[in-house]
């Protein structure tokens, strides 16, 4: 199989697979706030509380978020869908288009997210065209009256009812 097809096919099935939306922030040298939205979001580890994001090495605030420093992960909101294009446009000057405020952490923290945590940075991995940022939680928090995003083939929204109606619960 060539290339191309190969990386063809990768991108089907990741594009298939569904995932939440988050928004990653951080801060210039001189405490500009810079962010993106980001799909690469997992969880790692829960003693201690550690995630992994991965970040393309075309991302204008590369150097940002490679240096070593803090991040913070907002798990978008279901109404949250105009954010999340916002963050994933060039030439717009995102953060004027949403409340913020800078954390205790000296991390933007964007309003309305269903869940933040807030992480220093544990491990920079390069790998390939993206590199790994493992993160380790250092403050979280949740907003229990929200729900979550869904993202699936290009689409945002919320989590449709029916789906909860269906036979086949974890437990
Ligand atoms: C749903 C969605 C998920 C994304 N996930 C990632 C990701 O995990 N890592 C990444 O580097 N870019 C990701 N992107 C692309 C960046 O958000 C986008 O390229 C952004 O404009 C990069 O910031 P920049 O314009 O400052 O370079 C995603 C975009 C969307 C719409």
């Amino acid at each position: 199989m060539q290339k191309q097809e190969r990386q063809d096919i990768f991108k089907k099935i990741m594009g298939n697979y569904p995932t939440g939306v988050t928004i990653v922030t951080t801060t210039t040298g001189s405490g500009e706030p810079v962010g993106l939205t980001v799909n690469s979001f997992a969880s790692v580890s829960l003693d201690p509380l550690m995630l992994l994001w991965s970040i393309d090495h075309g991302v204008s605030s590369l150097k940002e978020f490679t240096g070593g420093g803090k991040f913070a992960v907002h798990v978008l909101a279901e109404e949250q869908a105009a954010l999340c294009k916002t963050f994933a446009s060039k030439d717009v000057d995102r953060f004027s288009q949403c409340d913020w405020k800078m954390s205790a952490n000296g991390l933007p923290i964007i309003d309305g997210a269903f869940g933040v945590f807030e992480c220093e940075t544990f491990q920079a991995i390069e790998a390939g065209d993206h590199t790994v940022l493992i993160g380790q939680v250092i403050d979280l928090s949740v907003n229990e009256e929200k729900d979550p995003m869904l993202y699936h083939r290009r689409v945002f929204g919320a989590i449709p009812e029916e789906f909860y109606r269906q036979k086949h619960p974890v437990s």
